[in-house]
């Protein structure tokens, strides 16, 4: 395993994304932060801490990656509870990927009616992209490599490793690690 982005790049770059997205809804009495579980939770967290603007929070769960759904088909496993009609959405993601997750899911929030939908990811595989994805705001881009950590598992192992670290033997094509 070798580390991808450290504890204290981590640590300084959720602190900016935070200032820019506490500027830009400073105008805003609706916010509404919406993490995609399991993965966002880490991120989520420690960039919400840092806000100051008047916020509610909510989660979606869709189906695990590397599940027999074919390519591009997202299962939802769990809705948000609140409505979305309205608000300033600002949805919360670990990584974006091929994209057919956020595709899924932003076009959910819009149809809702939300008043505005915004994209905040921490990590960006551009290269792995499928769909046409607008990342509002980004923590790194990232190699199309699999990663863990800070929230990402592989196998439900290794969320809570401070940092993002990349499994050697990782069979990126294949959606999911070969068991090297
Ligand atoms: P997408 O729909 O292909 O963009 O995939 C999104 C989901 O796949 C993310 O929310 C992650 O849960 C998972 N995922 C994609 N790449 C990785 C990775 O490198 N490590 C762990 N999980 C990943
Ligand atoms: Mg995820």
């Amino acid at each position: 395993m070798r580390v991808l982005v450290t504890q204290e790049d981590l640590e300084r770059r959720v602190g900016e994304l935070a200032a820019e997205i506490d500027r830009d809804y400073k105008d805003s009495d609706r916010l509404l932060c919406v993490g995609v579980l399991k993965g966002s939770v880490f991120f989520m967290v420690d960039l919400l801490k840092k806000l100051t603007v008047p916020l509610a929070i909510d989660f979606f769960q869709t189906s695990s990656y590397g599940a027999s759904t074919t390519p591009g088909e997202v299962r939802i496993r769990k809705d948000v509870d609140l409505p979305v009609r309205g608000k300033d959405v600002l949805l919360i993601e670990d990584i974006v990927d091929t994209g057919h997750t956020l595709n899924t899911i932003l076009g959910l929030l819009r149809f809702r009616g939300a008043r505005s939908v915004r994209l905040c990811a921490l990590l960006d595989k551009k290269e792995a992209r499928e769909v046409e994805i607008q990342i509002d705001y980004r923590g790194f881009e990232i190699e199309n490599l699999f990663v863990v950590g800070y929230g990402l598992d592989f196998d439900e192992h290794y969320r809570n490793l401070p940092y993002i670290a990349v499994l050697d033997g990782a069979d990126t094509a294949a959606g999911v690690p070969s068991p090297s």
